[in-house]
Order: structure tokens, then sequence, then C-alpha cells
């Protein structure tokens, strides 16, 4: 394994090669992707968990105690998302799709910043916070009274909720379109993603703590099936051992000048300065 820091990216001449000439391609993305457009992480120093119970505000049974709260805490989130921009980060890895003849990106990201960037075919393993569903039949809602209603920031911060629309058809409560502790991330969703893992030459792991199922699955079932694995995190994870290549820093310096190695005409040395 070789370890690298974001102002020199040393990548053995064999791993450079296989970067270079692999055909399919499969990466999985975690909020480390999103920090440098301003998105807290989850489990860093500060990172959301840090202050705000994941059973209170982001489980089945948290829903079923104080939807207005949840409602209210995603609502700040969304509103914080949708001033967010893709970073540099998220811009490389639509430069490795142009790239490599398959594909795919997997996120457990929620903020929709690879599809803001331009990457197509994103598997959103969590979903999307700035979609919506019925909480009892699971009907994807496009409008609803009250759905774009402004969330008191202020309000939430003090623990108060936010009035939850209510679907048009049904009259349940509406929720937005994520995974929460409690629920199975989407069977379609997965297969793909699994698929895409199983059959894929390179697969990189970037900004995930790699600790939630069953996204951490994906890295072991990818080595299982021989593909070269390549994290990508200022932090060691519990898959860095595995990997083959550990890269140390924040993706948004490390991608770009990754991208421009892999896609250069090779040369020589495989050493940026
Ligand atoms: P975590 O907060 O668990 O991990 C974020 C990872 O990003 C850490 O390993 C950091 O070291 C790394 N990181 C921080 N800044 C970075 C940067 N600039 N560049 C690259 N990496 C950086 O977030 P996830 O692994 O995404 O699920 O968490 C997975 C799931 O757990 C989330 O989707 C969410 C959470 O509970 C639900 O809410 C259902």
């Amino acid at each position: 394994m070789t370890e690298a820091t974001p102002q020199h990216i040393a990548i053995p001449a064999g791993i450079l090669e296989r970067l270079r000439s692999a055909k399919s391609v499969a990466v999985l993305t975690g909020a480390g992707v999103s920090a440098e457009s301003g998105i807290p992480t989850f489990r860093d120093k500060d990172g959301l968990w840090a202050n705000f119970d994941p059973q209170k505000y982001a489980s089945v049974e948290g829903w079923a105690a104080n939807p207005q709260l949840m409602w209210g805490w995603y609502g700040v989130r969304r509103d914080a998302m949708r001033q967010a921009r893709p970073n540099p980060a998220h811009i490389a890895l639509c430069r490795l799709e142009d790239y490599y003849p398959d594909f795919t990106l997997v996120t457990q990201n929620i903020d929709n910043l690879h599809r803001l960037a331009g990457s197509t075919d994103v598997l959103e393993l969590h979903g999307n916070i700035f979609h919506f569903r019925c909480s009892e039949e699971h009907t994807l809602i496009e409008d609803a009274p009250g759905l774009d209603a402004p969330v008191d920031a202020e309000a939430v911060a003090r623990g108060e909720g936010q009035e939850v629309p209510r679907c048009p058809t049904c009259g349940a409560l509406v929720r937005p379109d994520v995974v929460w502790f409690g629920e199975s991330v989407e069977a379609a969703i997965y297969t793909r993603a699994s698929a895409a893992t199983k059959r894929c030459d390179v697969f990189f792991i970037i900004g995930t703590s790699s600790i939630v199922q069953p996204a951490a699955l994906l890295p072991y079932l990818a080595q299982r099936h021989h593909a070269l694995l390549v994290e990508i995190n200022p932090e060691p994870t519990p898959l860095s051992a595995l990997a083959d290549l550990a890269l140390r820093g924040p993706a948004g310096a490390i991608l770009p000048p990754l991208v421009d190695l892999i896609t250069a005409t090779p040369t020589p040395s495989p050493t940026l300065p």
C-alpha cells in the first residue's frame, strides 16, 4: 500500500497503469466528498451526530415519535444543501465518468451535488433530500401544500417542530425521500450498485467512514471480485488496511490531480509534484 498527501501524489507505476487501463469503474462516496461544499459530515469531530441524536432525528422511531421535529431538521438541512455548490471533487468525478467506458457512481449522500456537478445516473443509496414521498403509500409527491414553506431554523435549533405537509391524495404525512435508521436501502438501487461493484476493475471509496451497512459491504464485494481498491480520505478508516492505494487528504485536493494523472498521456514518471 502507498500513502500520499495532496502536495505529492505518489502512485506506484503498476497501480497507475491499472487506473489508466481500467474499463469498468465503480465509486462509493460519502459525506466527506461534500465537506468542501460546506455540508457537515456525520462522524467527524463537529459532525451532525456529535450534536443530534440519530435515533431522534433520522430513524423510523424518531418519525413515529415526533414527525414535526424530523421534518424541521431535514428542512434546515435541505435549505443548507440548496445553497451548496459542487466542489472540485464532484467535478473531477464527472471527468472520470467521461474517461471510463463503464462508470457507476454510488453515493450515500442525499444532497444532490453529484447530479448538480453533471454526473449522470447517480445511485443514491440513502435517497435524495429534494424528493418527497407519502409516508403511508410511499408514492412520490411532486407538489403538496406547504412543501416549499420556509423552515424556521431558529425554532428547529430550539427543538421545536415544523408543520408537516399532507399527501394531496390520502392526507397522510409527507416525508423526505431518504433512508432512515431502521429502514432498508431500495432493493433495485442496491442491486445495481452491487452488480457494478462485482464487474468493476477499480473501486474508489471516497469520503466515507465505511461503517454504515449495506454501503460498507461494497468494497469487500469489489475486492472479492479482484478490483483494485483506492481509498481517498484524510483519516484512516476500517477499510484502509484493505485498500491497494490509500490517498490521505481532502477529496477536493486529491481527486483533481489524480484524475489529471489517470487521463494524461502516459509519461515516464508516475509522480506529480
Ligand atoms: P461519516 O461522517 O461517517 O464519514 C465521513 C468521512 O469523510 C470520514 O471518514 C472523514 O474522515 C471523511 N472526510 C472528511 N472530510 C473529507 C474531505 N474533505 N474529503 C474526503 N473525506 C473527508 O459519513 P458517511 O460515511 O457518509 O446515513 O456516513 C454514512 C451514513 O451514515 C450517512 O449516509 C448517514 C449517516 O448516518 C443516514 O443518515 C441514514
